[in-house]
């Protein structure tokens, strides 16, 4: 009996130890003072942090033993003005530090680089601004850093040596510009890297991939990268997804791209490769359409389109742009000019002056198309028809081969067993 009280005691002293850790007392004092500081929805931030127990307050973290706060995450709470720095660096043992989606403006305060200690750290979709000090690199324990979506400038300073254990590094639309770092080779521990939507310049291959074993996506769109696709990136067996588009890129498209057999989504578009995609692309099984974003868009170059091996009929791939070429494939959706199907079936174009040299059951809407094939529907003007089956209607098609039913006007029809309707003018043949 005396054992069963002596425990009850015990569980009474500890147990409000366990539920509300006490706040230690400097970063109390810290926390006071950033709140202090906020603009906007600061005000109520500050209402909701009353009292001395901060572990129990929104968006504050603490270690259980020593009460001392390791994470701060006030993401979306219309937090305004400059981000307090001088309090934010009393928070010593902070390593979570989510301050994204507000309106926080200004340069980043110089004291968050003396966060050792951090670990996550976003500050996504704000308006920041300036030059990203190099002081970064003193952030050595990162796993995930988020700058993405401010009006961040300049370069990015070529401090990554040290942050070995970055996973996930987003800085993707802002207005970074100058050489890509040398030192993102250092991170041997990247599964993301998001540059995208920036005005970085000079040679992609300034990077080198080749130590990143677990990088899984690449987003360096719309930036202004030049050179050649660098070999080092071939060493990335994990690679899902590869965005490149919207470059200058030249080169050939290497036959190692066929190797990522993980990869399912790939950009390419809009840069100045030259040469025909190899053959090899075929070996990519995984790509897939998601939403409504292509499982290859590679328009403007010359194109080797082909369906993973694992959904052969099931995945259409979307083309549009100028002057590409499919060698093969099916149920492809084209539009735009200058396209040039050299076979597959049931593909749908639209646009001017394409080329379908051989395939079934395709529907061709625009003009001056040049189809050959069966069972096609051709609408509009200016095309050349040949092949069997085909329904031709509009005007001023020149149509050959057999068993094509012609209405509309001025076809040129010859080969055998047409219909011909309407008011063609030279019709030669059965
Ligand atoms: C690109 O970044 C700018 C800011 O630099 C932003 O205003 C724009 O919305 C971004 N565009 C896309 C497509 O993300
Ligand atoms: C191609 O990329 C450049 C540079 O990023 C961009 O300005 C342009 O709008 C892009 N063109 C197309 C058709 O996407
Ligand atoms: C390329 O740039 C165009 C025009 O700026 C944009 O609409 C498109 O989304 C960009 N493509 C990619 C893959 O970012
Ligand atoms: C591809 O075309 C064939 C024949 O018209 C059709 O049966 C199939 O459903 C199409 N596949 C897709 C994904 O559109
Ligand atoms: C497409 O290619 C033809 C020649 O093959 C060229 O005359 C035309 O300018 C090209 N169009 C574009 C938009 O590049
Ligand atoms: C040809 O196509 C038109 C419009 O697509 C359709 O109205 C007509 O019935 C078709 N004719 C034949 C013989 O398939
Ligand atoms: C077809 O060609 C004739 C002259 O050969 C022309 O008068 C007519 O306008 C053309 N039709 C179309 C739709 O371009
Ligand atoms: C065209 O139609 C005729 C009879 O209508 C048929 O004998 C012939 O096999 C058809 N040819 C083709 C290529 O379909």
């Amino acid at each position: 009996m005396a054992r069963c009280w002596l425990l009850l005691l015990l569980c009474a002293f500890l147990w409000p130890a366990v539920s509300a850790t006490p706040c230690h007392h400097h970063d109390l004092h810290a926390l006071r003072g950033f709140a202090e500081e906020l603009g906007g929805g600061g005000a109520l931030l500050r209402t909701a942090w009353s009292g001395a127990s901060c572990c129990d307050w929104e968006g504050v973290g603490c270690d259980g033993a020593t009460g001392r706060v390791t994470a701060l995450r006030l993401p979306g709470h219309g937090l305004a003005g400059p981000i307090p720095g001088a309090s934010l660096a009393g928070l010593v043992w902070l390593e979570e530090l989510f301050l994204g989606s507000n309106s926080f403006v200004g340069v980043l305060p110089d004291e968050l680089f003396g966060l050792a200690r951090l670990r996550k750290l976003s500050l996504a979709s704000n308006e920041l601004t300036g030059e990203l000090s190099p002081r970064l690199g003193e952030l050595t324990r990162l796993t995930s850093l988020d700058l993405s979506d401010n009006r961040f400038s300049g370069r990015l300073p070529d401090v990554f040596d040290d942050l070995t254990s970055l996973e996930h590094l987003a800085a993707h639309s802002n207005d970074f510009s100058g050489f890509l770092p040398p030192s993102l080779a250092s991170l041997s521990s990247l599964r993301e890297l998001n540059l995208r939507n920036n005005s970085m310049s000079g040679p992609i291959a300034r990077v080198s991939f080749s130590g990143m074993p677990f990088l899984s996506s690449v987003d360096f769109s719309t930036n202004h990268l030049t050179g050649w696709l660098p070999t080092s990136l071939a060493a990335c067996g994990e690679l899902r997804s590869l965005n490149l588009a919207n470059n200058t890129l030249v080169g050939n498209i290497p036959s190692w791209m066929g190797e990522f057999d993980r990869l399912w989504y790939l950009d390419l578009s809009n840069n100045s490769f030259v040469g025909e995609v190899p053959r090899s692309l075929i070996r990519l099984m995984d790509l897939t359409t998601v939403g409504t974003s292509p499982g290859m868009a590679l328009s403007n170059l010359p194109l080797y389109v082909n369906h993973n091996r694992r959904t052969l009929d099931e995945q259409p791939n979307t083309i549009t742009g100028t002057n590409n070429t499919v060698r093969s494939g099916r149920n492809n959706t084209m539009s735009g000019n200058d396209n040039t199907v050299m076979s597959g079936d049931n593909n749908a174009v639209s646009g001017s002056f394409n080329t379908l040299v051989c395939g079934d059951n395709n529907v061709l809407t625009g003009d001056h198309h040049v189809v050959s094939g069966s069972n096609h529907i051709v609408t509009n003007s200016y095309n050349k028809v040949s092949g069997c089956t085909n329904n031709v209607s509009g005007s001023n098609h020149t149509v050959s081969g057999s068993n094509n039913t012609v209405s509309g006007s001025s076809n040129t029809v010859s080969g055998s067993n047409h219909i011909v309707s309407g008011s063609n003018k030279i019709v030669t043949g059965g």
